[in-house]
């Protein structure tokens, strides 16, 4: 399983790349917007020179012939760059005219394994399902993770299951567990994962119990 991190902030993006676990980026314009004094194109092209792996840039256009051209523009900024593409009638479209063109599509705002399944069969090269935002209308997002993954390993589709809005880290485990090649997580989770109460009483501990023989001057060798 491989670990992306949800983000448009290259202080984030580089902070995980140090600790060896990142592969890949996903951004949004939501997450854009929370940038500054950049353009979306330098960002992308800025983590697409940090992080070794896919990166995800969303497109915006509604109308098909803009959105070629858009998804066009936004995969020649980087040979990294996977277009991100909602899912509707016009994305799908979309998606099975730049699959053929082997440009990688991540298709987002997944809600439902119809839709999962109608992105694997126009060729998108990730499927996200929003496992939070699902959760946050009353239904189980991981379901829609599971039946996917089902679904695609059914049919040997090539395209992989990409777990996003994921809030927690027990989301991520059930993602692992439900069998998603991928999740993508923000930060605060990522860093999350890596803590537990009783790993950091227990660094203090050693630390405290070496300290004490630390002090302890060295014995002198008897002479034989
Ligand atoms: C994934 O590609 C999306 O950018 C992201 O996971 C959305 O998460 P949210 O529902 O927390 O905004």
């Amino acid at each position: 399983m491989r670990l992306f991190l949800d983000t448009a902030s290259i202080d984030e993006v580089r902070d995980v790349v140090r600790r060896g676990i990142l592969s890949g980026v996903t951004t949004n314009p939501t997450l854009m917007a929370k940038e500054s004094g950049v353009s979306y194109r330098e960002r992308v092209v800025e983590i697409c020179e940090t992080v070794k792996g896919p990166v995800s840039a969303e497109c915006v256009s509604r109308e098909l012939a803009e959105l070629l051209v858009e998804a066009r523009d936004v995969a020649s900024w980087h040979p990294n760059v996977v277009v991100k593409i909602p899912i509707d009638e016009t994305g799908l479209e979309a998606t099975s005219t730049l699959a053929r063109e082997a440009i990688k599509i991540n298709m987002t705002l997944v809600f439902s394994a119809n839709q999962a399944l109608l992105a694997a069969i126009a060729g998108a090269t990730y499927v996200s399902p929003f496992v939070g935002r699902i959760d946050d209308a009353g239904q189980d997002g991981m379901e829609v993770v599971r039946e996917a993954v089902e679904i695609f390993d059914k049919y040997h589709f090539p395209s992989q299951v990409l777990a996003a809005s994921l809030r927690h880290p027990r989301h991520v485990i059930a993602a692992a567990r439900a069998g998603a090649p991928i999740a993508t997580v923000p930060y605060v989770v990522l860093k999350a994962m890596a803590r537990h109460p009783l790993t950091d009483a227990g660094i203090e501990r050693f630390a405290a119990d070496a300290r004490m023989y630390q002090k302890e001057p060295a014995r002198e060798q008897a002479n034989p």
